[in-house]
């Protein structure tokens, strides 16, 4: 899978996203909740598509950025947030250069990130010390890996169990939460303090 092909995959369907993920709100808060967001920390909503997660994220703080690969998923969050102190970028994690964010959540898009080692060196390096990281799906690891399966299953790989995949962060965070339930699965952590920022 290559970003671009993960790009122009999203940049055909952003249309249709939103119609097709129904994500609760109880479970966005769930997710924002692991995050321990204080009243003006920097946050970085991954990988943010149409801006699903955004709103419950600026319940928490102002400050509220969105990266995504896909521009026309961008254009979308940037049309749904207009009126709010939420800013959006479009790129590849894997080149960004933002620095200093307190948290960073990733919701729904962690399979699409191919080289894992890439991908925690690049969120040690966006996040504060002590910075707060969250790895989330609103839905549990079968579920998803079955509607991942198909045309799909190119442009992402297999979630394992939470253990599995939470163990490839832990030169970089100190993870203090995971969840491999039926229908909602994430892992959370805390930046460690000797991880160096390169
Ligand atoms: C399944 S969508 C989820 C979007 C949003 N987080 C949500 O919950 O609705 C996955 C998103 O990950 C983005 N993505 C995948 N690889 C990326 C990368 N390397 N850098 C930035 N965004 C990426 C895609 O463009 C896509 O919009």
């Amino acid at each position: 899978m290559s970003t671009e092909e993960i790009g122009s995959y999203f940049n055909e369907i952003a249309d249709r996203w939103d119609g097709m993920n129904h994500c609760s709100g109880e479970k966005l808060r769930r997710i924002v909740a692991l995050a321990g967001i204080q009243k003006g920390d920097k946050v970085l909503d991954l990988a943010c598509g149409t801006g699903v997660l955004t709103g419950y994220l600026l319940e928490a703080t102002p400050h509220v950025t969105g990266l995504d690969l896909a521009e026309n998923m961008v254009a979308l969050a940037r049309k749904k947030y207009a009126d709010t102190s939420a800013c959006f970028l479009c790129g590849d994690f894997y080149s960004f250069q933002g620095k200093c964010f307190d948290a960073i959540i990733l919701h729904n898009a962690y399979p699409h990130f191919e080289d894992k080692e890439k991908l925690v060196l690049c969120l040690a390096r966006a996040l504060e010390r002590g910075g707060r990281l969250v790895v989330a799906h609103s839905l549990g690891k079968d579920h998803l890996n079955r509607v991942h399966q198909g045309r799909v299953g190119n442009l992402c790989r297999a979630l394992r169990a939470v253990e599995v995949e939470a163990d490839l962060f832990k030169d970089a965070f100190s993870i203090d939460y995971m969840a491999d339930e039926e229908d909602f699965y994430a892992f959370s952590g805390t930046k460690i303090g000797k991880f160096i920022r390169r």
